[in-house]
């Protein structure tokens, strides 16, 4: 199993303390070889809002040679883990950078049957809040179930209690068994909302032949009610919502 870590943190210290934590836990699971991307010395430029991915698709970034080789490590891993430090009440600025740069993958969902675990680690407050926030972006990107271990470290130096330590092997081994088990869970009512909304949007994108429309046309997706086939009461509404949104797009 190949596992994919985006690290946004500039030192090895508390965020990387439970990163190892959680490593260390999967491997006593199952045989997990993982790979680290340090985000801060990819020295990636900020975004500059060229809309080129959204609108001629993103091999046009500017930055696609930095961008594109960690994107493919994504695609090719069994799972991901994003882990950041608290900065200001949220995640830090380098892998802020680096969400910026794959937002249109929120416009065509890439990891649609992949699991996702966020760490985030703060001295007091904004851990819980900050990996909410990737976990929506994860789920946005079509990831089907995203775990997270936010953690106060309450001093300069985390020191991983027995207890803490029980809950984050407890998170990791759960996380381990559902990328060895591979079980598709049924998106939750937000998330049917957010596929049926693309459906309606990228259906219209047929005559000008958009990048989004391209994508989801060739995966099928526009003829479908979710990335996987899901239960009838969730079909009918998924069904239901698209109708909704076709209609207001077509008034
Ligand atoms: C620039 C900076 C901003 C921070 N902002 C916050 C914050 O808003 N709230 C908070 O509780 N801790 C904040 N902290 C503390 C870190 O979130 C906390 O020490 C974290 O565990 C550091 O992780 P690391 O050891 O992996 O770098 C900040 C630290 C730095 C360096």
């Amino acid at each position: 199993m190949k596992i994919l870590v985006l690290f946004g943190g500039a030192r090895r210290v508390n965020t990387y303390n439970v990163l190892q934590t959680v490593k260390d836990a999967m491997q006593q699971a199952t045989p997990v070889e993982f790979k680290e991307i340090w985000l801060d010395n990819m020295e990636l430029p900020f975004c500059c809002s060229c809309y080129s991915c959204f609108f001629h698709g993103e091999d046009k970034c500017p930055h696609v040679n930095a961008v594109n080789p960690v994107f493919q490590e994504m695609i090719e891993s069994d799972a991901l883990i994003l882990a950041t430090p608290v900065y200001s009440m949220q995640l830090s600025a380098v892998l802020k950078n680096f969400l910026d740069h794959l937002s249109y993958v929120i416009h065509r969902p890439a990891f649609p049957s992949k699991k996702a675990l966020v760490i985030t680690t703060t001295a007091g407050g904004g851990h819980v809040g900050t990996a909410n926030y990737l976990k929506s972006i994860l789920h946005l990107w079509g990831c089907d179930r995203v775990y997270t271990i936010p953690v106060r470290v309450a001093a300069m130096e985390l020191i991983i209690s027995k207890k803490l330590k029980k809950k984050i092997c407890k998170i990791s081994q759960a996380f381990c068994e559902d990328i060895v088990q591979g079980r598709l869970y049924p998106p939750s009512l937000k998330y049917l909302l957010y596929f049926s909304i693309w459906k309606a949007l990228n259906g219209q994108g047929e005559k000008d032949q958009t990048s989004d429309y391209i994508y989801w046309q060739e995966r099928d997706w526009l003829a479908k009610d979710y990335f996987h086939p899901i239960s009838l009461p969730r079909r009918i509404m998924g069904r239901s919502m698209w109708k909704f949104f076709n209609y207001l797009l077509r008034m």
